[in-house]
């Protein structure tokens, strides 16, 4: 089997963070989404990968490179344009030939991984295998339908009144004749090739199309509240460890990862919480479920339940950060000059919510 993950598309859900950065390579819990994503599909025991890229894709060429780190081989597919799921199939035909494959969306996070899924898909005989989850309003999601065997029946996107709960994760498996499908298609009103089109297609022309019911967590990292709780999620299940310097005036606990080459100096840090190569929390308090990335230095400030990326400054913040997505090379600092007001230069699509 191969794999094919898209990490094409524009992130504007998410803007500014990813105004001109990819959205797959965001951290969450300081390992960027994509990476999780090819540690997954390593892990299943499949190691030709296919990456589609778009606009974003010179920066996730240099961040992943050939895939030796996961010793795994990475192809990239470059899409011309975010055109649609079933589209970027469409274009990695000639990657994906005769194979089975399965494709994951590259900033989507799932808790325990998918080696059973693909265990089962590869020792079946099915056309195609769509990975389902429960959720509390379907109305929102694209949703299954099964039939009496417990096939697919029909999927409906954002059905008005769903007719199930069984929401669709953005994992899919594949064998050739998806192919047939996402040629047959025609672009919905989004102007988009739908992968529900593709397997409707496959369902309607007699091929097997069978559900995977995952019952743990699954994050779609598209808005900001989502990847904080991707960050949430991730953070309370990692296996916590020390290899930075913590000094004894600093108060940390056992669910508190401190990263080579950060300093914690009169500080507490309540986890679970972790806290990048290089960074320097000083005089300061970082709360659960914060994420502070490499390089970023918090000093005189409180923060908790956010994620801080690379090379940013928080100093002397006189209220408490909470709920923030951060990006790179921000400042936030407090400014003794008068008059006494809010100094700011935020670019293109920021957000501040202020007291
Ligand atoms: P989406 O979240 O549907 O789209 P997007 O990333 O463009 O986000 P937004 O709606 O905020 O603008 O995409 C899901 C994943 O699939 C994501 O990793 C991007 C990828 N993708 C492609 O690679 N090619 C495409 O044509 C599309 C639509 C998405």
């Amino acid at each position: 089997m191969k794999g094919l993950i898209l990490s094409g598309g524009k992130g504007t859900r998410l803007y500014p963070i990813t105004f001109n950065r990819a959205k797959q390579l965001v951290p969450v819990a300081n390992k960027p989404v994509l990476f999780r994503v090819i540690e997954a599909i390593k892990e299943a025991g499949i190691d030709e990968i296919g990456i589609v890229i778009g606009d974003t894709g010179a920066e996730i060429r240099e961040a992943v490179g050939s895939g030796k780190r996961w010793d795994v081989d990475i192809t990239y597919i470059p899409q011309e344009a975010p055109l649609g799921l079933a589209h970027a199939v469409k274009i990695s035909q000639q990657f994906l030939g005769d194979e089975r494959f399965v494709m994951f969306l590259g900033d989507n996070v799932i808790q325990g991984g998918i080696s059973n899924l693909i265990r089962q898909f590869a020792s079946s005989n099915w056309n195609s295998q769509v990975v389902l989850t429960a959720v509390d309003q379907p109305q929102h999601y694209g949703v299954a339908e099964l039939d009496e065997q417990g096939r697919i029946k029909q999927l409906v996107e954002k059905p008005r009144n769903p007719t199930s709960n069984l929401a669709l994760v953005g994992i899919y498996m594949f064998d050739p004749n998806v192919f047939a499908a996402v040629h047959a298609i025609k672009p919905s009103w989004r102007n988009e090739l739908e992968i529900t089109d593709a397997i409707q297609w496959l369902v309607e022309n007699g091929y097997a199309v069978h559900p995977y019911i995952h019952r743990g967590w699954w994050i779609d990292t598209g808005k900001p509240i989502d990847m904080l709780e991707a960050n949430n999620r991730v953070l309370a299940e990692l296996v916590h460890r020390v290899d930075g310097f913590v000094d004894q005036d600093s108060k940390i606990d056992h669910l508190v990862t401190v990263e080579r080459g950060a300093e914690i100096i009169n500080s507490v840090i309540r986890g679970p919480a972790i806290i990048g190569e290089d960074a320097r929390i000083l005089n300061s308090y970082v709360g659960p479920f914060t994420s502070i990335f490499h390089h970023t230095t918090v000093e005189e400030s409180e923060i908790e339940h956010s994620i801080v990326l690379d090379h940013s400054r928080i100093v002397g913040v006189p209220s408490r950060i909470a709920d923030s997505i951060i990006g790179r090379d921000v400042e936030i600092t407090y400014s003794p000059i008068k008059p006494k007001a809010y100094k700011m230069t935020l670019g293109d699509h920021s957000k501040v919510g202020l007291l």
